[in-house]
């Protein structure tokens, strides 16, 4: 790996791939900005009021252009701000290149090894960072397991998605969680939209962008009908595909039923797919005794956070041979003659093998990240160290800057309404 060290005025040296990226870098983030126009108004707002002044942020987030701007509205609030990958595979090095030249620090490369990506993340944290944002809980896991000193004089700060907050609250749960942290995940206008609507395009860009392969006429196995679920078996259906769902909680599989989705065990599921997607934030829901059942040219791909929902351990034990037959598919040749095919190593395919959630969808999202992490500030030692909800209030005026950036208005409650409404009589 050949990593480029940039040294900058701030005595913090980078560590990224390549510096001379930057202006392709720099393109990627004029689109999104381009389409962002809820951060805009928030960067317009933290120019003004300087919510980060003097502080340092740490950003542990998929690398590319939308967080890349999401880091850049953090600087705009003042902050010195920190970046690295929360994926060995999801950073674009040319949108690092191109925060670097805009004065944040990163450390980060698409494609570390797991090693690298943990030297990266304690890089980061050597920052001292006041607070931090983080996607799927490997920051704060470090700063409380291997750091926990430091894990005392954080602030707070904000989690992206849903794996981490179900980190967040088994720490909150031992009664170990220093610092509060602000369950973004969990906001409406964040699970709603990013999560349904983001995932439920972006894995079908990633699938279809890498395999080139026709969805329609084909059986698409959705394995878990949570949020990212329901996205992801609604666009396979927008799509022509026969659709299978498999769950174990009976709320969501009824709910995948009425949907008009056939419902049934990943046992019975494994012998009939064409393509498996798993989206549940589980590991091992498809392993060994299911690769036994695939049928030959079946193809398998991860929404999740995590890389370990497909058992790739057991499926290259399973293989006689393995070999990459395009750039990001992973062919496995069983015994039997039969060949499976694992995009991008099983990790999610959306970022992996695409370019995430489509902009504005992200924009929604990163609107909340930014507004909670100055709340998060703004509350420094008056909110409890637990995972705690986004404010309906902001959930709520992040609803309303969308409506109105589209143009959409929308009806008021008259005060006879809000007193019916709040009358028990
Ligand atoms: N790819 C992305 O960009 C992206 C975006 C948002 C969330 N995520 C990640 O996707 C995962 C799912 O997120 P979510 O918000 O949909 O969570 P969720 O909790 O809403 O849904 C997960 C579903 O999986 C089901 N499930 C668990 N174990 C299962 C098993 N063995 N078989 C079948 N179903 C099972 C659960 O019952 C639940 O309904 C998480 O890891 C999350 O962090 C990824």
């Amino acid at each position: 790996m050949s990593t480029v060290q940039i040294m900058k005025d701030t005595k913090v040296a980078s560590k990224i791939r390549n510096k001379d990226l930057a202006p392709q870098g720099k393109l990627k983030l004029d689109w999104v900005q381009a389409h962002m126009p809820l951060l805009n108004e928030v960067k317009q707002q933290f120019e003004k009021s300087q919510p980060f002044k003097g502080l340092k942020i740490a950003i542990c987030l998929h690398l590319e252009a939308k967080t890349g701007y999401l880091a850049q509205v953090v600087q705009a609030g003042g902050a010195d701000v920190v970046v690295c990958g929360s994926n060995p595979l999801s950073t674009q090095d040319d949108v690092v290149a191109a925060l670097v030249d805009s004065g944040i620090t990163a450390y980060a490369w698409h494609n570390t090894t797991d090693e690298e990506y943990h030297e990266l993340i304690n890089d980061t944290l050597d920052f001292e960072p006041d607070a931090i944002i983080d996607d799927g809980g490997d920051l704060v896991k470090i700063l409380h397991s291997q750091r926990p000193e430091q894990a005392k004089t954080i602030i707070g700060g904000c989690e992206e998605t849903t794996t981490g907050i179900h980190r967040l609250k088994a720490l909150e749960k031992d009664g170990l969680l220093e610092f509060p942290m602000m369950a973004v995940n969990d906001a409406y206008c964040k699970y709603l939209f990013d999560n349904r609507y983001g995932t439920g395009q972006s894995v079908w860009d990633g699938i279809n962008r890498t395999t080139n392969l026709v969805a329609s006429g084909k059986t698409v196995v959705v394995i878990g009908y949570g949020w990212c679920g329901k996205g992801v078996a609604m666009r396979a259906k927008g799509l022509g595909a026969k659709v299978v769902v498999t769950e174990i909680d009976a709320i969501k599989a009824l709910e995948a039923h009425m949907d008009g989705f056939d419902v049934m065990p990943m046992e019975k599921a494994a012998s009939l797919g064409d393509v498996f997607i798993t989206v549940t934030g589980n590991r091992d829901v498809i392993s060994s005794r299911h690769f036994d059942k695939m049928k030959d040219g079946a193809v398998m791909c991860n929404g999740g956070h995590f890389d370990i929902e497909i058992n790739k351990i057991e499926l290259g034990e399973k293989a006689a041979t393995q070999r990459t037959v395009r750039n990001n598919i992973e062919e496995y040749r069983m015994a039997d003659g039969r060949n499976l095919f694992l995009i991008a190593g099983g990790r999610l395919v959306n970022l992996a093998a695409g370019d995430g959630h489509p902009v504005e969808v992200m924009d929604l999202t990163f609107a909340l990240q930014a507004l909670s992490l100055q709340h998060v500030v703004e509350n420094k030692g008056s909110l409890p160290a637990k995972v705690l909800s986004v404010p309906e209030e902001l959930d709520q005026y992040v609803a309303n800057l969308r409506l109105k950036t589209l143009g959409i208005t929308i009806d008021q409650l008259t005060s006879d309404q809000e007193a019916y409404l709040n009358s028990w009589a």
